[in-house]
């Protein structure tokens, strides 16, 4: 791996600011607890690395976006885009990326059937609805989140996301003042 090419990413992703390089880092390591348990199929390092990148598409969005409730139609437009446009940063900045973490940072909303996919996307959720956000007053509760990981993810591996979240202590995640059960 490019150690100095990865490492890059990681700070544009801090240097961001907006919470987005703890987000991805809990993320990452989330996917960590998760991989212990579930043979995903793919090198360990593949999807971890993804994990920890896969919000680079947010890199290029504009402050306000990431905090407003009342989104236009270009302001949706530049959400969906941003798991492609990570793709390509990724891309630019890392040309030896192996293909697999690209296609998980592109497909990070959108998994379909592939199991390495869905882990990384139910976890993305998880961690979403357990951090502070300056656009919501409360977090979501654990079955909407439940039901959010289902949208993605297979029963089991949304099961399997969940136990190893919860299996953390009250300092799983770097930045989030509450913690889900
Ligand atoms: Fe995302």
């Amino acid at each position: 791996m490019s150690t100095y090419r990865y490492q890059r990413l990681l700070t544009m992703l801090y240097r961001r600011g907006q919470g987005l390089g703890s987000h991805c880092l809990n993320v990452g390591y989330l996917v960590c607890r998760v991989i212990d348990i579930l043979d995903t199929g793919i090198p360990h390092q593949d999807l971890i690395t993804a994990a920890v990148l896969h919000d680079l598409g947010k890199v290029a969005w504009p402050d306000d976006l990431f905090t407003k409730n009342l989104l236009s139609a270009t302001d949706r437009d530049i959400m969906a885009a941003h798991p492609l446009v990570g793709r390509r940063i990724a891309e630019q900045v890392w040309p030896e990326c192996p293909e697999t973490i690209l296609h998980l940072i592109e497909t990070h909303h959108n998994p379909g059937n592939w199991l390495p996919a869905q882990i990384l996307a139910a976890c993305d959720i998880w961690v979403a609805c357990s951090e502070p956000r300056a656009n919501r007053t409360k977090l979501p509760d654990d079955e909407t989140v439940y039901r959010e990981m289902c949208k993605v993810a297979a029963e089991k591996v949304v099961d399997i996301v969940s136990k190893a979240a919860r299996t953390q202590g009250q300092h799983f995640f770097l930045g989030t003042q509450d913690y889900r059960g």
